[in-house]
């Protein structure tokens, strides 16, 4: 086994390297406290390896994502949303027995508990869809006591099963009471983005016919979103889970997390700024040398990304399934030729390119959801939708861990050093 080695003060001390199964490495600090006193600070975790996990790989200077080995382009051409929520939580392909088990599974738990009704009509018309989102997981939770902590297998799936098939009921019915309409039951026969479509679209008095091309793009779309690896919201749910809390509770945690616009608020933010340049028939340059001009504390949105200093492989499936679903549902979206107009700039300006900042998940993700109908405001959401099999199967990580560990990371205190309290009639006012 290699070390690395630490000297301070005239000691030092030998880590061990750790290596993964693609040869990255890290050194395993764990000792470092213990033998040296030290703590390592690394504001924003940039060179942190928080876990060892089993779900996906990515190489961020190669523009390499893979979801239990597979490679992304592969899933997104060949899976479904639900074949890849199985394989991300249980790490291989279902066969058919597993399929159907999972199919069936996804559409008893499809309807939320009608008492969940009330729990909707509490929140004001225009209340966040992803605040809604996230107290509605939570809410999920106190309906299903039964499963809720306990630890066997079948209590897991049955966990899992639900989360995946009511995040996408709760989200329509989120919908549909800021518009004031009924919310609409999930169908058994619809598969579940045609489900989706359908508790979206449909009203009591006039039910849609999911449109296979809208169904698909969305498929993708969600497939694409699927798992990340150790992003700002999953951390949070494997952070949450890590104090043995249960897993609606840990979910709910990454909803809110996923909210930021650096993070899953980011897609709705790159439409925003789309519309900004379309409306006020800004030049692209223009808008650009605005984005570099320091002072003005704007960044192009849907660019540049922690772990990517190459091309984000999601942003080009989704650039050409952007470029299908505009063409099969015959929309001109001008959205979209601004967004190229904005990445042509942006790969021959050295702002960019000495930054390696590439177009991300986001940056083209919001012209498909526009075309299948999804209200801006439920952008974020449909991340959330898509990306809950990763947070299922980080959160299984931890719960299956052989030993719970509470994440609980150190500080270097930088406040008042210690001082005798000042009572109130002598502080100065
Ligand atoms: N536009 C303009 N400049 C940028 C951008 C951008 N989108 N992203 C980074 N930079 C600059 C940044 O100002 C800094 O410049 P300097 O070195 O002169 O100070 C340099 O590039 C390094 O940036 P950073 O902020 O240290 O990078 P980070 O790894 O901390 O942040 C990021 C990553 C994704 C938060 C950031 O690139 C960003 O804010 N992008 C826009 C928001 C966005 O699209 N978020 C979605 C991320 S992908 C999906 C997801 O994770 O949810």
């Amino acid at each position: 086994m290699s070390t690395a080695r630490l000297e301070y003060n005239g000691q030092s001390w030998d880590f061990p390297v750790v290596e993964g199964t693609e040869n990255e490495l890290g050194v395993d600090i764990s000792e470092l406290r213990a033998k040296s006193g030290l703590i390592t600070l690394d504001e924003g975790y940039g060179n942190t390896g928080s876990c060892k996990s089993a779900i996906t790989y990515i190489d961020g200077d190669k523009g390499i994502l893979r979801y239990r080995g597979y490679p992304i382009e592969q899933i997104a051409e060949q899976s479904s949303f639900v074949e890849s929520a199985w394989l991300v939580i249980y790490g291989e392909l279902p066969n058919e027995k597993q399929r159907e088990r999972f199919s069936a599974l996804l559409t008893k738990h499809a309807m939320i508990h009608e008492s969940m009704r009330n729990h909707f009509q509490g929140f004001p018309n225009n209340a966040p869809p992803m605040a809604i989102l996230s107290a509605m997981i939570n809410a999920i939770g106190c309906f299903s006591p039964e499963v809720l902590g306990s630890d066997t297998e079948a209590n897991f799936e049955e966990n899992a099963a639900r989360l995946l098939s009511q995040v996408r009921s709760i989200a329509a019915a989120t919908y549909k009471m800021s518009m004031g309409q009924p919310m609409m039951y999930p169908r058994p026969d619809f598969k579940y983005c045609e489900n989706f479509l359908h508790m979206m679209f449909s009203v009591p008095n006039g039910r849609i016919t999911p449109d296979p091309d809208a169904a698909r793009a969305l498929n993708q779309f969600l497939t694409l979103h699927a798992d990340h690896e150790q992003n700002c919201s999953t951390s949070t749910v494997r952070m949450v889970a890590s104090s043995g809390a249960n897993m609606y509770a840990s979910v709910s945690a990454g909803v809110s997390a996923l909210w930021g616009p650096l993070h899953g608020g980011a897609n709705v933010a790159v439409v925003n700024m789309l519309e900004e340049i379309r409306s006020s028939g800004m030049d692209p340059h223009v808008y650009m040398e605005k984005i570099k001009d320091k002072n003005s504390k704007l960044k192009l949105m849907g660019f540049g990304h922690r772990v990517y200093r190459n091309f984000d492989p999601r942003s080009r499936i989704l650039q050409k399934a952007a470029e299908v679903i505009l063409s099969k549902l015959k929309i001109q979206d001008p959205l979209l030729e601004i967004a190229r107009r904005l990445e042509e700039v942006a790969l021959r300006d050295s702002y960019f390119v000495d930054r390696k900042l590439y177009p991300n998940v986001d940056f083209y993700s919001g012209i498909i959801l526009r075309a299948i109908g999804i209200p801006l405001d439920m952008f974020t959401v449909m991340f959330a939708i898509g990306r809950m099999p990763g947070w299922i199967a980080n959160y299984k990580e931890i719960h299956d861990a052989e030993r719970l560990k509470i994440n609980r990371p150190r500080q270097i205190y930088t406040g008042a050093a210690i001082r005798d309290f000042v009572p109130r009639d002598a502080r100065v006012q």
